[in-house]
């Protein structure tokens, strides 16, 4: 085959959503890869550091969010994740999930489990779910409700069942930072990888206010022996963690020299939309009003004119899913071992 035939066939195979990145990469400008919708932030739960379900705004209908999916499809988004709230409330969660397959999207909810088992049909269609383990059973329904430690184990053995890529999320508090080998033992025997982060506080995010985050933050002496576990399972190569060594080492100075770390494609190369259709840089600003809703101006239109609101960073996992569009070959590698190898088990 000669070399434009070679070419050719090579570049046939990358689909347009890679060669829009990389555009918008070399050129700086605003290209949406990757949408996280929390298409609901009502909550069947009352986690100890989150309170979103008390934001009680309009919440978009079926046909307004396929009509989203549609105009975010148009602008190239091949990567959609699914939160909240809890995302299982919504009965048409099904029909989100196979709107977004049907357009080249791929989807991941995350759940805290409690009502997989009632709606594990739903899931299947799913290319990958999350759900949050916060410790030990005591622990884990002392920060996320009684009884809730079993619902989530049933939840990850279902989904496993139904060969559903599933990993753990757990986050660091004042009630937890010693459980990080008893978490392993149970991802571990479930065959299924963590991710592992910090609480963390923003004013317009999950945490509702600033004294109910103090109550559950940790001490920064046992944060960073956390953190320093995890850096020495990331040398050892443990196929578990999930992120990469680069953020938890980026977290351990954030917190030695009291600088949160900012991002710096949020907004640009990914987004977050609330229930009512406001589009914004990231999670961390999910309940900020000041966006504007793509569901009354068009979506491009919302991320094209997203307003500069100031951001004075944040210790959370997000910080790597931004290394990764920073193209930092360790967290491209680490993605590729912990994340696409996961997924493409499937
Ligand atoms: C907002 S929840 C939505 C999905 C689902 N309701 C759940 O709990 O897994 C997504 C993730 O954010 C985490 N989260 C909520 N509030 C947080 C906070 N203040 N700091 C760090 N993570 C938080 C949750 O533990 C969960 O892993
Ligand atoms: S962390 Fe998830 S389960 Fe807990 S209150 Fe928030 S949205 Fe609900």
């Amino acid at each position: 085959m000669d070399f434009m035939g070679t070419v050719q066939k090579i570049t046939s195979r990358i689909p347009i959503g890679a060669f829009k990145l990389i555009r918008a990469r070399c050129f700086h400008s605003k290209f949406p890869h990757a949408i996280q919708l929390n298409i609901t932030f009502r909550c069947n739960q009352r986690c100890v550091y989150c309170e979103i379900y008390k934001d009680k705004r309009y919440e978009m209908t079926t046909p307004e969010i396929q009509s989203m999916i549609d105009q975010f499809a148009e602008l190239g988004t091949s990567r959609f994740s699914l939160t909240g709230g809890e995302p299982l409330l919504r009965e048409d969660l099904s029909e989100v999930v196979s709107h977004a397959r049907k357009r080249g999207m791929f989807v991941s909810v995350a759940t805290n489990g409690s009502l997989v088992a009632d709606r594990i049909e739903d899931m299947t269609g799913v290319n990958s779910v999350n759900m949050t383990l916060d410790g030990i059973e005591a622990t884990h329904d002392q920060q996320r409700g009684k009884g809730n430690f079993k619902k989530v184990i049933n939840a990850l053995d279902l989904v496993r069942k139904k060969n559903i890529p599933a990993y753990v999320n757990m986050v660091i508090t004042k009630n937890n930072h010693s459980q990080l080998k008893d978490v392993l033992q149970i991802v571990r025997s479930l065959d299924i990888k963590l991710l592992v982060q910090p609480v963390f506080y923003a004013e317009q995010s999950h945490a509702g206010s600033l004294e109910k985050y103090m109550d559950t933050k940790y001490e920064d002496r046992d944060m960073l022996e956390t953190l320093n576990q995890l850096i020495r399972l990331k040398e050892k190569g443990d196929p578990s963690i999930m992120l990469s060594k680069r953020y938890y080492v980026r977290v351990r100075e954030s917190i030695i020299n009291n600088t949160p770390m900012k991002c710096r494609y949020g907004g640009m190369l990914y987004c977050t939309v609330s229930p009512d259709g406001r589009v914004g840089p990231c999670n961390l600003f999910a309940r900020d009003t000041r966006w504007l809703n793509g569901n009354e101006v068009g979506y491009k239109k919302a991320l094209m004119n997203m307003p500069e609101i100031g951001c004075g960073g944040c210790i959370s996992s997000f910080i790597d899913f931004d290394d990764l569009y920073a193209l930092k070959p360790d967290v491209i590698w680490n993605y590729y071992k912990h994340y696409l190898k996961l997924v493409a088990r499937r």
